[in-house]
This record gives structure tokens, sequence and C-alpha cells, in this order.
């Protein structure tokens, strides 16, 4: 059974993006089909985040009625298959945001184990329709007040339409010493918050490396931030110790092979 999710804030730059990829490179790292499809029409990011900036059938071309959805996916190396948008402004003025819950259901009938949808910052037609195409929704927010309120608002609208919020991923968190803090968050948002993502500057490296931080820093807080996220997603325990035992335990079998190691 396929999972439609949709992460989405209110308000711009809170780490839609950088979660929709982390999340979806993590639930690969888990073993999982996930398809990423980037619903941020106005201003399409998740080709420019995993360095395929530019292909020949995009999300637009499907809301243009050009093309099936299906033709848009491509397989990344990080391990999610991603829909990208086009970058271009003249594609926007033709492209019909209300298109996009049939091709998210198009996609849907090929059975991946998880569709994300990286949603536009606002409330706005853009999405709006990102939110009447899923089941349920990630709430992204910073510990600050105003990305809060605009995430409050973000999850009225959902509930408008019968959608289930999933839970609120708080991120960029510990940057300053007047965030709100994760009690406070849940009090406002009367929703629990099932992941806190650090401010970590490996995600603006990763960036520069074009792939998620789950992969170019597999250790780093972020990382293992959204490998947890992941997991509880699927029901699996993380744990970091294990990890770090299992690939211990793989460089002394591998050690021992070569010979370098009793
Ligand atoms: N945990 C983090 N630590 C440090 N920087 C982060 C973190 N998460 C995201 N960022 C940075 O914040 C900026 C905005 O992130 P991102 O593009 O994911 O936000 P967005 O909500 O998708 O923005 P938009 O509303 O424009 O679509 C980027 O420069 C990204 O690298
Ligand atoms: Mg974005």
């Amino acid at each position: 059974m396929t999972k439609i999710i949709g992460v989405l804030a209110g308000k711009g730059g809170t780490g839609k993006t950088t979660t929709s990829i982390n999340l979806g490179a993590a639930l690969s790292y888990f073993g999982r089909d996930v398809i990423i499809v980037d619903a941020n029409l106005t201003t399409p990011n998740v080709g420019l985040h995993l360095g395929v900036p530019i292909v020949p059938i995009h999300l637009h071309h499907v809301l243009q009625g050009k093309n099936s959805i299906t033709e848009a996916v491509y397989a990344h190396p990080a391990g999610p298959k991603i829909v990208p948008g086009s970058l271009s402004i003249s594609d926007l003025h033709t492209t019909d945001p209300e298109k996009l819950k049939r091709a998210i259901k198009q996609l849907a009938k090929y059975k991946p184990d998880f569709i994300i949808l990286d949603g536009a910052a606002g409330l706005g037609r853009e999405a709006l329709n990102a939110i009447l195409s899923v089941e349920e929704l990630l709430i992204v927010t910073n510990p600050e007040l105003p990305a809060i309120t605009d995430a409050l608002k973000t999850i009225k609208l959902a509930e408008q339409f019968s959608k289930r919020i999933t839970g609120v991923v708080l991120t960029k968190m510990n940057q300053h010493e007047h965030d709100v803090s994760v009690k406070t968050t849940e009090e406002f948002l009367e929703n629990p918050v099932i992941s806190v993502i650090p401010y970590d500057k490996a995600v603006r490296e990763s960036l520069a490396m074009k792939d998620a931080v789950v992969f170019t820093h597999p250790k780093s807080k972020a990382a293992v931030g959204y490998k947890k996220l992941a997991a509880a997603l699927i029901g699996q325990e993380y744990s970091e110790e294990a990890e770090t035992e299992v690939e211990i335990g793989f460089f002394s079998l591998l050690l021992k092979k070569m010979g370098w190691k009793q």
C-alpha cells in the first residue's frame, strides 16, 4: 500500500525540500521504494538540490497535459526516484495545479512504498493542491513564532479537508538561545513533534555537493535525525550505535579477510 505524504509548512525556507529529499533518501536507505515529487510549482528545487536541474520531461509538462507522470520519473543515485519541476517561468503560465491530484493517483498505481510531495510555501492554490493530493502531512517548522504560526494555518487548512497530520518536523533547532521549545511547539500546534532536526552546517555542505545529507554526511546530526524520522515512519527502531557496530563489524571482517587483522 503506497503512503502518500505531503511536506508542507506555510512559511517559506523552513526546510521542506531538505526534509523531502532526506526523508526520501533515508527511506531508500531502509530499502523502501520512494518517489519524491516536486510539487512546488513556482519555485521547484528538488532537481537543484540533487544536481539534476534540467530534465527532458518534467512535472510541468504533466500538468500542462503534454505527458503522463510516469514519463517524468527519474532514478537518482541517492536512492529515491524523483519527479522534478521546470525552472522556466514560461512553463508556469500554462500549468494547471489542479491536475496534480490525478497525476499523483496515477503514480500510486505503480505501488511505490512512498510518494513524498515537496510542497510550496504559503496557503495558495499551489500548496492547496498539494494538500488535496496527499493522504497525510508532515508539517515542517522552525523554532520561531512566525514559522509556527504559519504551520498552524497549514494544519487548520489540512484539517478542513480531513487530511491526517502525521506529525511536526521541528528543524534548524538549537541555532539560537531563544528557540521555542518542543513542548511549546506541540502545545501551539496541538500535534506531536515527531522529529527534531538540529541546525547543522552539513546540510549546506550537502547542498553544495548536490546530494542528500543522509549520504554526504551520514553521521551528521541532521542525517541521524532524518534516519530516525524514516525509521519511525516504517515502524523500525533506529539506533546510531547499532549502525556503528554493523560498520565496525563489516570493516573488521574485511580487514581479517585481507589478512591485516587477527
Ligand atoms: N537542519 C538544517 N540546518 C542548517 N540549514 C538547513 C537545515 N535545513 C535546511 N537548511 C537550509 O535552509 C535553507 C532552506 O531550506 P529548504 O530549501 O529545504 O527550505 P524550503 O522550506 O523547501 O524553502 P522554500 O519555501 O523556498 O521551498 C537551505 O539553504 C537549506 O540548506
Ligand atoms: Mg522548497
